[in-house]
């Protein structure tokens, strides 16, 4: 029996039987960029998912945390339109400032900060999200050291995880940040050090589709920073909430009511206590912000039949999209959103696998779905692949070519 697959985002119409993304057609952009495999991310989606943001969380700052997607063009885009990014390495970081993010903007957070990081960080006055004591008491040292005063947050463990997300962080031992309880005195120390204290940073989980359970992380999270602040005795200059955002990938899933969350997050902040009244106070998001803007197109260069069933082989695979392989974090494997981009609106005819070239098992793109009949050459669609795609992907794996990339519209 067939399997179901996610929704394929809204905005992707066809020119006659070619997918258009970003108005342009699939086989067009595949030219351009001269051949398959090829990320394709359209700037405009990105932008609308921006606006919604800020219709939706007036006074908030918005943070784009690269790794999800770290595609220069679409870097320097975002650069222009959020009000910080955060980066978890000094690669990514030196990315952000290639990019033209003034490294005040940056938060850099990510457990292992190596000291050549710590100098880079500090050096630029971008804020170092502390994971621990033990970076904590290196940074204060470098800073010492090169007579410079770093800025410092404190990513706290939170006593508390996003009910349902994806990826939990928090709620229990974890590499990342500072257990709750050890906050206020380490902020007290990187206070007496004379280092810039920069507030918090409480990140509870990520792919949350409840609109119930991020409100209620993000009550969370504000009663927290403040318990937390005033056992220090020190008022957050910001308070980074998290993020958590989910997409829809799978069938069954349902999109976030953000807006919903929008309104619960600024009453609680109306209500919010006296210690936090002069902070600000940030979200940080990665897949929401890019993750349905992104296509992948690959080319058929196989359809063979193996005990019955029909394989369309193609020359992408799980070395650039390795979520949609189902190999990134999930239990189970189930279908993201995938067309035939060549006979995108074609009724389904027959029932086919999707796989990659990598000679693994591992390197199944679709399974079991329903498709218009499609031959070697035509252009297969997996959608959701505007995050985690190539950034999160083990490209190196077999020595196929990188995948090409390309940003249509402007942001
Ligand atoms: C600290 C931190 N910030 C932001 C993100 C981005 O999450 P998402 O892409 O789900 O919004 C992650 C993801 O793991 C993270 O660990």
């Amino acid at each position: 029996m067939s399997k179901g697959m996610g929704p394929i985002p809204d905005g992707f119409d066809a020119d006659g039987m070619l997918l258009l993304i970003g108005g342009r057609r699939a086989d067009h952009l595949v030219a351009e960029a001269g051949d398959t495999p090829l990320f394709v991310y359209d700037a405009c989606m990105i932008a609308d998912r921006i606006g919604r943001f800020r219709k939706a969380f007036s006074g908030i700052n918005l943070h784009y945390a690269i790794k999800a997607n770290s595609y220069a063009p679409l870097l320097r885009g975002m650069s222009k339109h959020v009000d910080g990014l955060d980066v978890a390495s000094a690669g990514e970081m030196a990315m952000a400032i290639a990019a033209g993010c003034e490294p005040s903007d940056i938060s850099f957070a990510g457990p292992g900060k190596r000291d050549d990081e710590l100098v880079a960080a500090i050096d630029a006055g971008v804020t170092l999200n502390v994971e621990s004591e033990g970076e904590a008491a290196r940074a204060l040292a470098i800073g010492r050291a090169r007579g410079r005063r770093p800025r410092l947050a404190v990513r706290v463990n939170p006593d508390f995880e996003i009910k349902g997300s994806g990826m939990r962080m928090g709620g229990g031992a974890r590499p990342f940040g500072v257990d709750a309880e050890r906050v206020p005195s380490l902020v007290r120390e990187l206070i007496v050090a004379d280092a810039e204290f920069r507030g918090f940073h409480i990140f509870a989980g990520s792919q949350a589709l409840s609109a119930d359970a991020l409100i209620e992380a993000q009550a969370a999270t504000i009663a927290l920073a403040a318990r937390l602040a005033e056992a220090a005795g020190a008022p957050p200059p910001m308070v980074n909430l998290g993020g958590g955002f989910g997409i829809p990938y799978v069938s069954g899933d349902v999109p976030l009511n953000v807006e919903q969350v929008g309104t619960a997050l600024h009453d609680a902040l109306a209500a919010r206590p006296k210690i936090l009244a002069a902070s600000g106070f940030a979200i940080e998001l990665g897949r929401w912000l890019v993750g349905e803007a992104g296509v992948y197109l690959t080319r058929i260069v196989d359809r063979k039949i193996s005990f019955g069933k029909t394989f369309l082989v193609t020359d992408g695979g799980m070395h650039h999209q390795l979520a949609a392989s189902g190999n990134f974090g999930q239990v189970v494997r189930r279908n993201f959103p995938v067309a035939i981009a060549s006979r995108f609106g074609a009724a389904p005819e027959e029932e086919v696998s999707i796989v990659g070239c990598l000679c693994t098992p591992l390197d199944r793109l679709a399974d079991d779905v329903m498709m218009p009949a499609a031959s070697v050459g035509d252009l297969v669609a997996l959608f959701l692949a505007g995050a985690y795609g190539r950034s999160a992907s083990p490209e190196a794996f077999l020595g196929h070519p990188a995948p090409r990339e390309l940003l249509v519209g402007n942001m």
